[in-house]
């Protein structure tokens, strides 16, 4: 039988680098879908785009994704949107047997105060960081539909935990963006407007780990086409893996590399009446280590290809 793979979210910043990962590997019979052709969320109109088309691979990138703002102040439709999804998901896997599953949660939803660096067995073991708390329950309902389903030896559900990415395709709006594509922005706008200062929400001193979304295009189409006995040897049934570069820094830094990138020598100042989040969340990589991926792009060669992507394209990018 073909392996027939929907990527589905390929419109977005996660799913096109896995897209075009697979593209690049020659890999044949990829299925991706617009939006207004089939709503993910419609229960009746994702089952029958499955069907019509033998889908029995999904490697699953759609989702209703924020940064903090925009988390903490639509609760209801992150827990919403990403639940209905997923419970569609997850409804069709079983039912029609979906041979693999390629799931992405998000280091996000680990525990606010985990200790460092985060082993994927610590998922669950704490309080929630609330501002993202609503999406961080949707997500982890997904996780624990793979470890279920995985009981029963005929599923093959990858849960994946990818750190912060950024990357081409990003959403680059000032109040629902994550924090590099928002820094990008500011930096960007104050150039253009001769402005001296650019102000970040928060104190700046929370630090993230980073990854470059072609680097977690390449890990994601890496890991979905791994044996299914050498992929469970290493994670056991409950599959899940964390996904990351390594590279973390605090939040000031990131600012002030991008501020380096455009040249601006204006002031940064933080503003503390903004949450800052999670004070700290680095993966533990050893799992990814022994898959034998590698990441192939530093923290400044992803900054900077980011930068020069967003210029290129500023017309047409989510804004
Ligand atoms: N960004 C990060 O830092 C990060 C970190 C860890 C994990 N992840 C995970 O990676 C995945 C993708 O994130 P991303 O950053 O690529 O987000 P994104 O750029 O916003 O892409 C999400 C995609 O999902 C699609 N989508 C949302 N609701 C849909 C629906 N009802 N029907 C059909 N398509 C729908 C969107 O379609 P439209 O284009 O039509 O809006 C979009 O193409 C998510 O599961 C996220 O949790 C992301």
């Amino acid at each position: 039988m073909n392996n027939n793979i929907f990527v589905a979210g390929h419109n977005g910043m996660v799913g096109r680098a896995v897209h075009e990962k697979l593209n690049k590997n020659g890999q044949n019979s990829i299925f991706t879908i617009d939006r207004k052709s089939v709503d993910l969320a419609n229960p009746e109109q994702f089952e029958d785009f499955v069907l019509d088309n033998n889908i029995n691979e999904i490697i699953f990138c759609a989702a209703k994704v924020g940064g903090i703002k925009a988390n903490n102040d639509n609760k209801f439709e992150f827990l919403y949107q990403n639940s209905v999804m997923q419970n569609n998901l997850f409804n069709i896997v079983r039912k029609h047997k979906i041979k693999k599953l390629t799931f992405l949660g998000s280091s996000c939803i680990y525990p606010r105060d985990c200790k460092q660096p985060i082993k994927e067995e610590y998922m669950l073991s704490g309080r929630l960081e609330e501002t993202n708390d609503a999406y961080a329950l949707a997500k982890i309902s997904g996780v624990k539909f793979c470890e279920i389903l995985n009981q029963s030896n005929s599923f093959d559900c990858r849960a994946l935990m990818p750190t912060n990415i950024y990357g081409y395709h990003d959403n680059f709006s000032i109040d629902d963006s994550h924090v590099i594509p928002g820094l990008i922005r500011k930096f960007y706008e104050a150039k253009k407007n001769n402005n001296n200062n650019v102000e970040i929400w928060g104190t700046g001193k929370p630090y993230r780990e980073f990854m470059f979304s072609e680097d977690l295009g390449d890990a994601i189409s890496f890991i979905h086409s791994m044996k299914k006995s050498d992929f469970y040897k290493i994670t056991g049934p409950k599959s899940l893996i964390n996904v990351g570069s390594g590279d973390e820094m605090q939040i000031k830094d990131v600012a002030i590399m991008i501020a380096d990138i455009f040249d601006f020598r204006g002031s940064i100042t933080f503003n503390s009446s903004y949450p800052d989040g999670t004070p700290r969340k680095r993966l533990d990589l050893s799992l990814l280590d022994k898959t034998g991926w590698k990441k192939k792009h530093s923290i400044k060669e992803g900054l900077k290809n980011t930068v020069d992507w967003f210029r290129e394209n500023f017309n047409s990018i989510r804004k």
